[in-house]
């Protein structure tokens, strides 16, 4: 019998070994044949699967509560692996403007090759009922939404919905599996760019959807085909920040309702966007859907317009300016100069974001250390 790669040495060791092969010995044809046919956990090939990533797999299904989960290169991978699964010419596809920017390029290739796209505003959920077609196949939001924290009631939607046939999926990135569970609310597939949170240390870039064993094979076939397996080194980077996850998320989450509670009517800020302030509009559903907090996410205007969002951002000290979200360092960025910079202009203030919008990823530095930075900055407008 052949080593298990995990465990070569016999003791298991307490991390997860990194296994680099593309490919392996055969142990006999016998073996080749129980593996492919599917009768044994085995290794063949890197696209295949891989020892390290299939181990993060797993402890992401376990958070998530799905059955599987398969990781790949990063999140616009794993969204663009739920597509390529489950969409064909003449179906059409609900997605919701303020998801991340880069659905919209994703879109225009999608809509090439013959699908139809409804974009709606996370504002009006509750009317998705209106937008279902017979042809309907797939919904797609995030909750909280990016960059405006809008909150969907996920169980609604599916509700709402009505056929059980539409999938569907929930990107939980914002949220994190730490303060929501969208597939218990009635949710297919949840996708995550694990490159944030769940990774955490601004270091790998990896994607992960967590779902049934049905989808996980449906989803697999296609990861098998365009090769989007994730590297077994970045897999290893992910297992050691999950190791600190929770510690994170529960600090992101209590530095960022301090920094919210902090900003409220302040005078340089005039519109501030929190689920878990009673003043942010879907305050009511956040609290009812999300456990623990309500995550390190944010979004605010500053001053009158982009020369004073600029401006503070350039006066902060320890906030970072820079793209991404959920690391240990705290990150701002105006998301009309970055993650929304390839969206027609029109589609840039459709759904709310202004020029001065900033989005404020909160990290795990001392709450003090982060209001002190943020008041001067804003001082200094
Ligand atoms: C909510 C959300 N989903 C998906 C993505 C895409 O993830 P990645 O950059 O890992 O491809 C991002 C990236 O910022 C994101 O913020």
């Amino acid at each position: 019998m052949c080593p298990d790669p995990l465990t070569p040495y016999g003791n298991r060791p307490m991390v997860t070994p990194i296994v680099n092969a593309v490919n392996y010995e055969y142990a006999s044809f016998e073996v080749l044949r129980q593996i492919t046919d599917g009768e044994m956990n085995g290794y063949t090939y890197h696209r295949d699967d891989n020892p390290t990533v299939r181990k993060v797999e797993e402890l992401l299904a376990e958070m998530e509560n799905a059955e599987d989960c398969i990781v790949c290169t990063s999140g616009m991978a794993a969204c663009t692996l739920v597509y390529l699964t489950y969409l064909s010419a003449g179906d059409h596809l609900i997605l919701f403007h303020d998801i991340y920017g880069a659905h919209y390029k994703v879109s225009l290739i999608l809509e090439r090759m013959g699908i139809d796209i409804t974009w709606l505003d996370a504002d009006d959920s509750a009317g998705i009922q209106a937008h279902i077609r017979p042809e309907t196949k797939m919904i797609l939001l995030e909750t909280p939404s990016n960059p405006l924290c809008k909150v969907v009631d996920i169980a609604g939607i599916r509700k709402a919905a009505g056929r059980e046939d539409i999938l569907l999926c929930v990107d939980n990135t914002f949220a994190t599996p730490y303060h929501t569970r969208p597939l218990e609310l009635g949710a297919d597939l949840v996708i995550h760019s694990a490159t944030k949170g769940l990774g955490g240390h601004n270091d790998l870039m990896a994607g992960a959807i967590a779902a049934s064993k049905e989808h996980y094979n449906n989803l697999w076939f296609t990861r098998q085909a365009i090769g989007t397996t994730l590297d077994a080194y970045s897999a290893s980077l992910l297992e050691r920040g999950l190791k600190t996850f929770e510690l994170r998320a529960e600090k992101m989450a209590s530095n960022a309702m301090t920094i919210a509670q902090h900003l409220e009517g302040h005078p340089r800020i005039s519109r501030l966007f929190y689920p878990g302030l009673p003043s942010h509009p879907g305050h009511e559903i956040a609290a009812r859907q999300m456990h623990r907090g309500f995550g390190g996410m944010m979004s605010f205007d500053v001053g009158h317009d982009q020369e004073d969002a600029k401006k503070f951002i350039c006066s902060l000290k320890r906030i970072y300016h820079a793209v991404s979200l959920g690391s240990t360092e705290s990150l701002i960025c105006i998301p009309h100069l970055t993650t929304m910079l390839y969206l027609p202009e029109e589609r840039r203030s459709v759904f709310g974001v202004r020029p001065n919008t900033v989005r404020l990823s909160v990290g795990i530095e001392p709450p003090d250390v982060l209001t002190r930075d943020i008041r001067q900055a804003l001082a200094n407008l």
